[in-house]
This record gives C-alpha cells, structure tokens and sequence, in this order.
C-alpha cells in the first residue's frame, strides 16, 4: 500500500515537471545576464539608430515579433527565407509587399553575434527589438521575458490562416486572439499598436470607399491617396492613428471613438461591440492603456516558445544553422 501510494506520487511528480517543462514558466528577464551581459545595449543602438534615420521603422519592427508569437509561437519563423523544403512566411498574404525590417534585424543579429556569438535567439531579439521600439517612440518600457529558442522550419499556411486581415470582423478578430490564449482585453490593448505606423491602400480602399461606419471628411483626405480602382495605387501609405503616427500614445484609441480608422478592422472594435467601452477607457486614460499594453505584450511574448534543447539558435536569422 504505501509502495504504491509512493509510486502514485512520484508518477504525479514526473507528470508534474513535464508540465512545468513545457510551459512558458522558463522564460525570464535575466535570461542572458552572465552569457551576454551586452545584449541590451548591443540592441537598442541598432534600433535606436535605424529609428533615427525613419521613424516608422519602429512600428515595422513592432509588428514583426506580433507577426512571428502568431505563427506557431515566439521561435523567429518569420525571419526565415524560403527553402527548398519550405516557403516562408515572408511571402504569406499578412506579410506579402508588407512586412518590413528585416534588414535592421539583421543588422542587429551581426551586432549581437560580434559580442555573444551563438548565444542570442532570433525569437528573443524579436522581442528586446519591439519593446526597444515602442520605448523608444515614447511608449512605456518593460522588462523582456528570454530564453526563447529558434524554429528549424516556417510555416506560410499558418501565416495565411492565423494572422488576422484588416477584413476581419470583431467576433474574427476575438477568435483569432483567443486561438493564442489571448483574452478580448488583450486584444484591444495590443491593438493600440496601430498608434504608430502605416498601411497600404489595398488594405483600406473598401473601407474609405463602400462603408458608412467612417468620418466623411476623412473619408474624402484618405480617398485623394487612395485611388477607387484595386491595382491602382495599392501600395499608396497612410498612417493607422494620423494624429501622432510616430508617437506610442493613446490617440488611435480617440480616432476610433470619432470613427476616424483606417482599417476596418480597426473600427471593428468600436462600433457597438463588446470592446467599445475598453476603447473609451483608453481613449481618454493613456496611463491605463500603456500599463495594460505592457501586460498584454508580455503575454504575447509567452506564447509556446521553444526553450531546453528544441529548436537552437540561429547563427543568421534568415536560415537554420
Ligand atoms: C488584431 C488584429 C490586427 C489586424 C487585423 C492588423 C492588421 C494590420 C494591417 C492590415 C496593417 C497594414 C499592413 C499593410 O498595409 O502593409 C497593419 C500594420 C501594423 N500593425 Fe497590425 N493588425 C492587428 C494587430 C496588431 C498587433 C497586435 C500589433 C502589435 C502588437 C500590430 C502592429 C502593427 C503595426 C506597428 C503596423 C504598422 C507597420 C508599419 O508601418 O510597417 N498589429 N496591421
Ligand atoms: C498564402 O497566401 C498567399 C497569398 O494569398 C498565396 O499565394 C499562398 O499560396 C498561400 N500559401 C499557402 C501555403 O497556403
Ligand atoms: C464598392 O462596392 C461596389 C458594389 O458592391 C463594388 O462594385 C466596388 O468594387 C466596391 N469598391 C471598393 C473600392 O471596394
Ligand atoms: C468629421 O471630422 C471632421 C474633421 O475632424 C469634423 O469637423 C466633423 O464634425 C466630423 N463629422 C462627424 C459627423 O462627426
């Protein structure tokens, strides 16, 4: 009898320690605090500067760690070329014409590899480059949870399937988080990174065009660099928060609320919906949207990165080792 009440708590505690080992619960703040004690400053002054030469670059940088946490986790599979054996992500409908900056995390990756060689994840320094980003755009800053390891593949059909579209409706964009574990609260603060950077005509010419759930005057500025005709102009830029397109701040929140979007999807949640009165919250209380932004970033973070022995880390961040 206690042989195998011993034995029925031991098994609990093999069952236990595997749950622990593959849960986000390894991924911590000092992850490379003896290995590569230079990595953050290593990081930051490559961000800072490309940031300096174009500020939109910061939020191009910040989308990419989103990009890669909603592609099969946090593991810098979008950073990965095409392969004989796969397709990458660069080339997925999401990111198509669209994801950028690249090149600066390169740029990035050499640093850090010139002071740590074979230390440093790709999918970490995702995560050091966006919270750099947003900082340094006068966004909050926070500290950034490591020990993520590098994907060996990509995948462009779940980057064609998991990565929300500016199409989406709300109950699309509710599912599409929670399929990553993330609540409607997180998706609304992780939305308000559309206070910085641009899209595409292609992306917003049904909805400054066909929809009524839109500011007129608005509507007829974004329409004079938005040509009606799809081909013509589709890569034509306008900014996601046109108040203060390079500042991380809570003004997007008060475009939506004025129903001055640029996306439909962004409309999306404010437009009756159950996130409507968080828009209202943020929209006028940008201490309350920076503090659950943070929250909220740091969860995206979490989601099922690799970490022990899977995956490894890549010397380029553009192919496996
Ligand atoms: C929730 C659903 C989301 C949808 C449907 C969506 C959609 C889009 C679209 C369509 C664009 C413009 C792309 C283009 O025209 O080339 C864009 C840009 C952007 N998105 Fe999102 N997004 C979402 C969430 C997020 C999240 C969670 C983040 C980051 C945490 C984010 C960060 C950005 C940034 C910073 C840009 C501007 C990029 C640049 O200027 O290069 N987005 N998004
Ligand atoms: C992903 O979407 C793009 C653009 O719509 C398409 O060309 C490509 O074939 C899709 N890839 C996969 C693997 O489904
Ligand atoms: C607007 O809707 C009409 C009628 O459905 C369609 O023919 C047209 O292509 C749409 N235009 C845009 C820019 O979406
Ligand atoms: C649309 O925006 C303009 C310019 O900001 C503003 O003057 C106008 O009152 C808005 N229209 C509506 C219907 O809210």
């Amino acid at each position: 009898m206690a042989n195998i009440s011993s034995f029925l708590a031991a098994l609990t505690l093999v069952f236990f320690m595997a749950f622990i080992g593959s849960s986000s619960a390894q991924l911590t703040t000092n992850f490379y605090s003896k290995s590569c004690p230079q990595l953050f400053t290593t990081v930051k002054s490559v961000v800072q500067s490309a940031i300096n030469k174009e500020a939109r670059m910061g939020a191009s940088l910040l989308r990419l760690h989103f990009h890669d946490c909603f592609v099969n986790g946090c593991d810098g599979s979008n950073l990965l070329d095409d392969t004989s054996s796969f397709k990458s992500e660069k080339t997925a409908q999401p990111n198509f014409q669209s994801a950028r900056g690249f090149d600066v995390i390169d740029q990035i990756k050499s640093a850090v590899e010139k002071v740590c060689p074979g230390i440093v994840s790709c999918a970490d320094i995702l995560a050091i480059t966006a919270r750099d980003a947003v900082t340094s755009l006068k966004g909050p800053n926070w500290e950034v949870k490591l020990g993520r390891r590098d994907a060996r593949t990509a995948s462009q059909s779940v980057a064609n399937s998991s990565i929300p579209r500016a199409t989406a409706s709300l109950s699309t964009l509710i599912s599409s988080f929670s399929n990553q574990g993330l609540s409607t609260n997180d998706l609304v603060a992780l939305y308000g990174a559309h206070t910085i950077g641009q899209a595409r005509c292609t992306n917003f010419r049904t909805h400054i065009y066909n929809e009524s759930d839109i500011n007129g005057s608005y509507a007829r500025t974004l329409q004079a660099k938005c040509p009606s005709k799809s081909g013509q102009g589709d890569n034509n830029l306008a900014p996601l928060d046109p108040q203060t397109p390079t500042s991380f701040d809570n003004t997007y929140f008060q475009g939506l609320a004025n129903q001055k979007a640029l996306l439909h999807s962004d409309q999306e949640l404010f437009n009756g919906g159950s996130t409507a009165s968080l828009i209202r919250t943020y929209s006028s209380n940008p201490s309350k949207f920076k503090t659950d932004f943070v929250a909220s970033i740091i969860r995206m973070g979490d989601i099922k990165p690799l970490t022990g022995s899977n995956g490894e880390i890549r010397k380029n961040c553009r192919r496996i080792n």
